[in-house]
């Protein structure tokens, strides 16, 4: 076992790949104070305090209703700006060398926020992420699976015009209920215009849903697919065919997906061969940015470095960056 000095520094140190974070959930209540007073928008919170104490789920839908009225600050391009530099910050001090983040136009567009005011505001702080710390990025545009089919064709209408900024589309909100088939002709029209697919499955809902997703969707990774190990068959497709799971190990405590970190199956999930991958999902919610996750899951499940290692060489190995610098940031753990 490594000494906790050991690992802190070691995580600290090593280049990493982030593949599964929601903007919008970087969202750290001091900004949400601070935008809430800049845009003239009421919160139902007097101080930073009273943030920070709301922040107690009891599933994944209780924590969709804070997070979506978090969203409400938002407003201006200058915003989403703001919001995005203060991610690609932490990726700085985190050492994220690169990073896969999601969005949710939904819930801006549907509060009449123009999709352009949040790309941009978006896009613009990731390319001068880039321009002064070198940190890579891309973009990934989620559809609210809580909607109808219908209002996402016009939301992926509107991203054609941003094609050059957006790599690929996603599926998430709340699971239970709204099952991948919801959106197949969704996602077979964004194939056509080549963008590339991943979806949440298996945070909440059954195997099934992943299955789904790999069938239907033909997505590129699971976002958390915990669930899997219920299901052999499933386990056995996902290790042969290599598909990347990117769990986040603090957003399921946090939502009570697994009663504590030491219950979590991320370890068994590595030892069936799995290519797991570790993220924050939401870490202004949930309590913990990326190095915090790799650090308190590894001690509560008694990782080893080689665990660790395996973790941070499937950040890189699975994510849209080309082959070549996927190599490059892989010879340097
Ligand atoms: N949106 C933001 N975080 C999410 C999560 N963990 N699951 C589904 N949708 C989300
Ligand atoms: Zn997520």
């Amino acid at each position: 076992m490594i000494n906790s000095e050991n690992l802190i520094n070691f995580v600290n140190q090593t280049p990493k790949s982030e593949l599964h974070l929601h903007i919008e959930g970087s969202l750290e209540p001091e900004l949400m104070f601070k935008l809430s007073k800049r845009n003239n928008v009421e919160i139902p919170f007097k101080n930073v305090e009273e943030i920070k104490s709301a922040y107690n789920f009891s599933n994944l839908d209780s924590f969709l209703k804070i997070y979506y009225q978090g969203s409400n600050v938002l407003i201006t391009e200058e915003d989403f700006f703001d919001l995005t530099w203060e991610y690609v910050l932490r990726c700085k001090k985190d050492n994220i060398v690169h990073t896969e983040i999601f969005f949710d136009p939904q819930s801006h567009t549907e509060r009449g926020i123009s999709f352009d005011t949040v790309i941009n505001g978006i896009y613009k702080a990731l390319k001068k992420g880039e321009l002064e710390f070198g940190i890579t990025s891309k973009i990934i545009m989620c559809f609210l699976r809580h909607l109808d089919e219908q209002p996402c064709f016009e939301v992926l209408n509107h991203a054609l015009k941003h094609k050059d900024k957006i790599i690929g589309i996603g599926l998430d909100s709340s699971e239970k209920g709204n099952p991948p088939q919801k959106f197949k002709r969704l996602f077979e029209a964004a194939i056509k215009e080549n963008f590339l697919t991943v979806a949440h499955a298996g945070e909440e809902g059954p195997p099934e849903y992943i299955w789904d997703s790999l069938n239907l969707l033909k997505v590129k990774r699971i976002d958390h697919g915990v669930q899997c190990l219920k299901d052999e068959k499933l386990v056995k497709i996902l290790r042969q065919n290599n598909i990347p799971l990117t769990v986040c190990p603090l957003s399921n405590i946090k939502l009570c997906v697994f009663d504590r970190l030491e219950n979590h199956n991320l370890k068994k999930m590595l030892d069936a061969g799995l290519r797991v991958v570790v993220n924050s999902d939401d870490p202004a919610y949930f309590g913990g940015y990326l190095n915090t996750n790799l650090i308190e899951t590894s001690k509560a499940l008694n990782l080893s470095i080689e665990d660790i290692k395996i973790l941070i060489q499937n950040s890189f190995k699975s994510s849209f960056l080309d082959e070549n610098s996927k190599k490059n940031w892989l010879n340097k753990i």
